[in-house]
């Protein structure tokens, strides 16, 4: 088990496949000039899948979710899932994506093993899309969540970022479009994990600012802490359900008590939060030789130093170094 010395146990793994990604959202990269990780320094794809086989068998692990950088952008993300889907015993596997090129691959994604899917979209405005992003994709991003859909990848879900002055507005018109084609909608609120340490506390759209948008248009009735168990989005039943929307308020209302959650980075760090200033190495154990109990006790120790909370709103708050898209969001 990867237990932490506040009492929590990790059993969902969150493994980035790349740092690379194919768009440039404000809120997570610079328009260009970020580093990418060196192509010798990523895990292989074999080295994944040996890793997430340790933590299904030897660590408790029962959710993997694969994501990036920009996850569909990984060569072999077919072959990794069809491998993790075979794991004994098998984990619930997931990917955060973008959307681009999901129209292709969402059957064989399916058909490879993988359970669901959640895709980024903040924007029902292709103009405004491309402010964000800095690029012009919309209707690929449109295109991949259709895919999804009808892959049966399903629930589908959506991640919307809310930036003031840009899509700060569209939250309500964002969640009757995704009742309307069955699309679970989440808003996340934006974290200082941007590579140019723009955010400012003072200027971020917030859970109560997103609720308050919402409500002008719906009415919003709360699922409660049990329906919430772990998982980080506060959920609210939309005009007496059945369609829900989540708000993800990572800043304003961390969930770090009950976070279950580590983290493998595509050149094989632990890190025990996405604020996490300190990493594990496991992929220098891996190219050494190590046994997979040694990698197993590697990981327990590195989960045993998990830090209470985030930590966002304390004026000693440090940003990490590493941005969102080298992380794994
Ligand atoms: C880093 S992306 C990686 C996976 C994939 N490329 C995608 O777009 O979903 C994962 C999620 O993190 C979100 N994200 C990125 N930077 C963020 C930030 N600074 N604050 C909040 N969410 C952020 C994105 O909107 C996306 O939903």
């Amino acid at each position: 088990m990867l237990l932490d010395s506040y009492g929590r146990t990790a059993t969902d793994l969150r493994v980035s496949l790349t740092d690379r990604c194919n768009l440039r959202c404000t809120y997570c990269m610079p328009e260009e000039g970020l580093q990418w990780l060196a192509k010798p320094d990523l895990l292989t794809d074999e080295e994944i899948v040996r890793l997430v086989d340790i933590a299904v068998r030897e660590l408790g692990v029962t959710e993997v979710r694969f994501t990036g950088g920009e996850p569909l952008l990984r060569p072999g993300l077919v072959g990794i899932v069809a491998a993790c889907a075979a794991l004994e015993p098998r984990p619930q596997l997931s990917l955060t994506t973008n959307g681009i090129g999901l129209e292709r691959t969402a059957g064989a994604l399916r058909d490879a093993g993988l359970d669901r899917v959640n895709v980024s979209l903040d924007t029902l405005d292709p103009g405004v899309f491309q402010r964000l992003t800095r690029r012009k994709r919309h209707a690929d991003v449109l295109r991949g969540l259709a895919a999804a859909r009808e892959a049966g990848l399903r629930p589908v879900k959506i991640n919307a970022v809310l930036m003031p002055g840009m899509n700060d507005a569209e939250a309500p018109d964002l969640l009757a479009w995704a009742m309307e084609h069955e699309y679970e909608l989440r808003f996340i609120e934006q974290m200082p994990l941007d590579a140019q340490h723009g955010w400012q506390r003072d200027g971020m759209i917030t859970a109560g600012d997103i609720l308050a948008s919402l409500r002008t248009r719906f009415t919003l009735t709360e699922e409660g802490e049990q329906a919430r168990g772990s998982a980080p989005a506060e959920r609210w039943l939309v005009d007496g359900g059945p369609h829900r929307v989540g708000v993800i308020a990572s800043v304003t209302r961390p969930f770090c008590r009950a976070c279950d959650r580590t983290r493998l980075t595509a050149d094989g760090q632990v890190r025990t939060c996405l604020f996490a200033t300190e990493e594990s190495d496991l992929r220098g154990a891996l190219r050494t030789g190590a046994s997979d109990e040694r990698i197993a006790a590697l990981w327990r120790t590195a989960m045993w130093g998990k830090k209470a909370g985030a930590g966002i709103d304390d004026p000693s708050f440090v940003q990490p170094q590493r941005p969102m898209s080298a992380i794994g969001g």
